[in-house]
């Protein structure tokens, strides 16, 4: 009977387990592909554009246009790219800081720098990925205010 209990407890455990895999980041462990897709969105999007083609909306307000990436870096070396993010350069600021901010706790902010340059050069085959056929998934329930009295 007790047993019998226990497998219960463990097949829906389990089950807990796996549905938690579902859910969205951050409120799973972070892959560093995670983390550059979520840097990427957050700080480089407005810029260099959804496939890094320089196209992004900010562009409109910027003296040097973003320059379009989208083919890779020039066979430029890592660690000055890494350079580039962490300290900007012309039009582009330095995101140190910013890393540092969001992460507080974390080693070698370099290492984020890496994930976003990585997210980057992936853009097309990622958004691929992530963008299987949908038919009609609600991007965010609009819960409608329930009407006010009256
Ligand atoms: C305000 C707009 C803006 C934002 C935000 C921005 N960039 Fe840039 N980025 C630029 C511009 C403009 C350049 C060209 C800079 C120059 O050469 O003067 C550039 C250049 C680069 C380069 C250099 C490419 C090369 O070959 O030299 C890399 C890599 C890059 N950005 C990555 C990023 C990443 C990663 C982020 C987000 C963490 C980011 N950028 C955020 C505007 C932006």
């Amino acid at each position: 009977m007790s047993r019998s209990l226990v497998g219960f407890v463990v097949v829906g455990l389990a089950a807990l387990a796996t549905s938690a895999v579902a859910v969205d980041w951050p409120n799973k462990i972070p892959t560093n592909a995670d983390r550059g897709q979520q840097l990427y969105d957050r700080h480089c999007l407005a810029c260099h554009g959804e496939l890094g083609k320089g196209d992004g909306p900010l562009n409109a307000s910027l003296v040097t246009p973003t320059p379009d990436l989208s083919k890779g870096f020039g066979g430029k070396p890592r660690d000055e790219l890494v350079r580039i993010v962490m300290k900007g350069r012309g039009t582009m600021p330095g995101f140190e800081q910013s890393f540092r901010d969001l992460w507080p706790a974390s080693g070698d902010l370099r290492e984020y720098a890496k994930d976003v340059l990585d997210h980057m050069e992936h853009l097309e085959q990622r958004k691929k990925a992530a963008a299987p056929p949908k038919p009609d998934k609600p991007a965010k329930p609009e819960e409608e205010p329930a009407a006010e009295g009256n």
